[in-house]
C-alpha cells in the first residue's frame, strides 16, 4: 500500500494536470483553433516552438520543468515567447527557493543540480511583470487549491501537507498573458 507521503505526490501530479487543463480549456473557449504546446514534454526538433503556427493563438504550458533552468535562461525564454507569440498565454508551476532546495534531494539531484542559487524559483510572482514590456498580465493561483479544492476531502496529514505547499514552499500555478 502506498504511504501517505507517496500518495500526496500522486495528488500533486493530478492537481497540476487538472490546473493546467483548466487554463488550456479556458483559452480554447476564446480561441478554439489555437496551438496548445506542452513545454518540456515531447517538444523535440520536429515540434520546435519557432515552427508553431500561432496564427489563431497559442497556449504554452510547462509543469515540473523550469526548476531545471537558470533564472536568466527562463527570463530569456519568456521574453522571446512574448515577442514571438503576441496574444499567447504561458502557464507553469513554480515554488519558492525553499521548495527548489528541497527538490535537490529528489528530481533535481538526478539532473546534477545541488545548488539552486542561480536556478529558477519565485518568492513573489509580481516580480515577473517587470521581466518584459510584452507581458499584459501576470497572475497566480494555489497549485493544490486554486482550481479544484480537495482540502476538505483529504486526510489530516494531507491537509498539513497542503498548508506546507501553500505557505512554506509557495507552490503556485502562474499564468502570463502576452500583449497583442
Ligand atoms: C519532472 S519532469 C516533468 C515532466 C512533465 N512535464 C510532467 O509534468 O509530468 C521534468 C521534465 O523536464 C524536462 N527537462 C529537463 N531539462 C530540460 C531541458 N534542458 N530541455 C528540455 N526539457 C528538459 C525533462 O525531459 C522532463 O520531462
Amino acid at each position: 500500500m502506498e504511504s501517505g507521503v507517496g500518495l500526496f505526490g500522486t495528488l500533486e501530479v493530478a492537481q497540476r494536470q487538472y490546473d493546467t487543463a483548466c487554463e488550456v480549456k479556458d483559452y480554447l473557449k476564446v480561441r478554439p483553433n489555437a496551438a496548445v504546446v506542452n513545454l518540456g514534454f515531447d517538444l523535440n526538433d520536429e515540434k520546435r516552438a519557432d515552427k508553431i503556427d500561432a496564427g489563431e493563438g497559442a497556449i504554452f504550458y510547462a509543469t515540473g520543468v523550469f526548476y531545471y533552468f537558470k533564472t536568466k535562461d527562463v527570463k530569456a525564454l519568456f521574453c522571446r515567447l512574448a515577442e514571438r507569440f503576441p496574444g499567447a498565454v504561458l502557464v507553469f508551476d513554480a515554488c519558492n527557493r525553499r521548495g527548489a532546495k528541497m527538490m535537490t534531494k529528489t528530481w533535481l539531484k538526478e539532473a546534477g543540480i545541488s545548488n539552486v542559487g542561480a536556478f529558477f524559483s519565485l518568492e513573489d510572482v509580481t516580480t515577473l511583470k517587470s521581466w518584459s514590456s510584452d507581458f499584459k498580465n501576470v497572475s497566480a493561483k494555489s497549485y493544490m487549491r486554486g482550481y479544484r479544492d480537495i482540502y476538505k476531502d483529504v486526510s489530516f496529514l494531507h491537509k498539513l501537507m497542503i498548508h506546507f505547499c501553500d505557505r512554506l514552499v509557495k507552490m503556485i500555478i502562474v499564468k502570463i498573458e502576452f500583449k497583442g
